[in-house]
């Protein structure tokens, strides 16, 4: 299967220039969403994963059917405000401004293997900032899955020493 059939390509959306990976037909489609996520499960399975963490809002379409898939659980990670218990924090750079991203304190236990999983890697920014939340409460970052990777934009570069499956790249 070319998951790539099932990528559509938006441009100039969200603003001028930026040619937007649309995800949706992927999952929408039962064969090609089951596909990308064996292909993630495969690949967490060799790396003795106890817990599953992403990112809203993609982050968590391709997460939860992976953590179902091995029979763990899944931990959200949020923008501010948006978690009802104690949570812990940390801030990110966007290209314009700064975002924050948070987690439930008690998310991830001390030791736990993590997987990190995010439909597309751009500049890395929401992943480093993932790490980091993880990494403070004790979790060891054991991999990182995406669907998508944007080779030009250079994201790996800010995840460096962590272990990185892609699915499919963009030159
Ligand atoms: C997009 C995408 C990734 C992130 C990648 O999310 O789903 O999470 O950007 O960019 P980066 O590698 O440069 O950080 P977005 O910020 O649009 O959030 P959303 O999924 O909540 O819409």
């Amino acid at each position: 299967m070319n998951l790539q059939d099932y990528i559509n390509i938006v441009p100039d959306w969200p603003k001028p220039g930026v040619q937007f990976k649309d995800i949706t037909p992927l999952m929408g489609n039962g064969d090609a969403f089951r596909y990308a996520t064996d292909q993630i499960v495969e690949y967490a399975r060799k790396k003795e994963i106890d817990l599953v963490v992403g990112p809203e809002a993609r982050g968590f379409i391709v997460g939860c059917p992976v953590a179902y898939s091995l029979g763990v659980g899944f931990a959200p990670v949020r923008k501010e405000g948006k978690l009802p218990r104690e949570t812990i924090k940390v801030e990110y750079g966007l290209e314009y401004g700064k975002d924050v991203l948070t987690i439930h304190k008690d998310a991830v236990k001390p030791g736990q293997r993590v997987l990190i999983t995010d439909d597309l890697l751009a500049t890395g920014g929401t992943i480093d900032a993932t790490i980091k939340l993880v990494e403070q409460l004790g979790g060891v970052v054991a991999g990182i899955a995406f669907l998508i990777e944007l080779n030009y934009l250079n994201g790996r570069a800010n995840l460096d020493g962590y272990d990185i499956l892609t699915l499919l790249t963009y030159e």
